[in-house]
């Protein structure tokens, strides 16, 4: 894990250049932004999905540091006042707090696209293949758009102070977070030019983990510690949402959180070399961090 965090670290050094320096302070608040670490959970995926199906690493940097970018984005505008308004993240302050709103809101545009030049840039770069290139532009951009994470955070808020079914926030989960976790793994699988079997597994398991890796981030808004989490503790229940917490409790919620990781592990069982993948299964469910 850590090697794969300090590769991607540099991955995504090499990626964010300016060409200029007249608009350096939205470069620096991309950098400040996606260098405060984290837990780089997606971009791990795809290198581990890339190793575990046979796959050239080096082919697999570009999709993971791109899915990283898209993250990061997500992340800056999620805690921009529209949204849900938080002034800390990755234990630091806010990138619009340290570089206001506007830049904040232009550092992530640029996160977004910088993510699919990566990718369509990455024959060029890293000698992927052009076929994988488009495949995995797809994948991310289905998986990021209306009908993924932003169609998810669309219901988020379209939600606050009204009371949602069970139905709708599971969706609303599975939009917001499971579907660009699933675009992680998925991505790996394209970069060692897996069969379709091997894509859809690894697309499953990220479903799952990623339902899982949602209901944790719920607990955790209301019994984590804010120091370890490096962001608000209380945002949710500040925001008037729904959550697993708000629907079926702490215990329940952890029970929910199992259940989907069990099923996440049960689609790991047919592939042979997933040791790497239980184990962080595991460790996601039982994080505070
Ligand atoms: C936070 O994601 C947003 C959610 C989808 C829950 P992470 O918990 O992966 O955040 P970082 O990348 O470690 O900061
Ligand atoms: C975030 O969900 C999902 C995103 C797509 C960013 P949250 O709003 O719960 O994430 P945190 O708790 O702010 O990290
Ligand atoms: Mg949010
Ligand atoms: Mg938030
Ligand atoms: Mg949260």
């Amino acid at each position: 894990m850590k090697q794969y965090v300090d590769d991607i670290d540099n991955a995504l050094n090499q990626f964010i250049v300016a060409k200029h320096t007249d608009q350096q302070i939205v470069v620096d608040a991309m950098k400040y932004s996606i260098q405060a670490g984290g837990k780089r959970i997606r971009p791990t995926l795809t290198l581990e999905f890339c190793r575990a199906f046979g796959g050239e690493m080096k082919k697999a940097f570009p999709f993971a540091a791109a899915v990283e970018m898209i993250h990061c984005y997500s992340l800056i505008h999620d805690d921009l006042p529209c949204m849900d308004d938080d002034d800390m993240r990755r234990g630091k302050p806010s990138c619009h707090i340290q570089f206001g709103e506007a830049n904040a809101l232009l550092a992530g545009d640029a996160l977004l696209t910088l993510a699919f030049h990566t990718i369509t840039n990455s024959p060029k770069t890293h000698g992927a293949d052009a076929n994988s290139a488009l495949k995995a532009a797809v994948l991310l951009s289905e998986n990021a758009g209306i009908n993924g994470l932003i169609g998810g955070q669309v219901i988020d808020l379209e939600s606050e102070g009204k009371v949602i079914r069970e139905a709708t926030l599971e969706r609303l989960h599975e939009l917001k977070t499971g579907a660009l976790i699933s675009a992680a793994c998925g991505l790996g699988a394209i970069a060692a030019n897996a069969s379709p079997e091997k894509l859809q597994m690894a697309k499953d398991f990220g479903v799952y983990l990623g339902l899982a890796f949602q209901i944790i981030d719920d607990i955790l808004d209301v019994t984590g510690d804010e120091t370890t989490l490096g962001k608000p503790i209380g945002s949710d229940d500040s925001n008037q949402k729904t959550t697993y917490v708000t629907l079926y409790g702490l215990d329940k919620s952890k029970q929910i959180a199992e259940e989907y990781s069990k099923k996440a592990i049960q689609v790991l069982s047919d592939i042979d070399d997933n040791r790497f993948l239980l184990t962080l299964t595991e460790k996601l469910l039982n994080r505070n961090y």
